[in-house]
């Protein structure tokens, strides 16, 4: 099977005078199921977030306000997305380490999840990351 890879995905965009506005419907925008939703926001400047790569979880994060960098690395070398667009989304595959940062001020960093929370999905540690890395290579 094809390994899946991290791609910005184009949400729907109804502009108006009155103010733009997005959606996102599950089988129809995304390669998943919608599980979960959660937010970051108030990120102090200079803090990183993330910091994790997950075993199963598929994710969408999307700026809904201001910007930030999503790094992922996948065990060989590390691409910067800089989300900053409330359209778009940044599709995150398993298997990416993934660091968040440079934050603006104001930001909020929306992700929508494949599954709910569980902390067995996560894989915290970095020579863990980098020995699963290794192994599906
Ligand atoms: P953490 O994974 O450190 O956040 P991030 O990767 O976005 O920087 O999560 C912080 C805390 O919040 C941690 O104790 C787990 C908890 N948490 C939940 O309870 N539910 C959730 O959906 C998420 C994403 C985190």
């Amino acid at each position: 099977m094809e390994k899946k890879r991290p791609h910005i995905i184009t949400l729907p965009k109804i502009t108006d005078p009155r103010g733009n506005l997005t959606f996102v419907e599950e089988g129809k925008h995304l390669p998943f199921g919608i599980a979960r939703v959660y937010w970051t926001y108030d990120v102090p400047a200079g803090e990183v977030r993330g910091s994790h790569s997950h075993h199963v979880a598929e994710e969408l994060i999307i700026a809904t306000s201001g910007s930030f960098n999503v790094n992922l690395f996948d065990g060989c070398k590390t691409e910067t997305y800089t989300l900053n667009r409330p359209f778009e989304g940044l599709y995150v595959p398993p298997g990416y380490w993934r660091t968040l940062d440079n934050f603006s001020s104001g930001s909020v960093c929306m992700v929508l999840t494949s599954i709910p929370y569980s902390e067995d999905d996560y894989v915290r540690y970095y020579d863990e990351f980098i020995r699963l890395a290794t192994q599906t290579e």
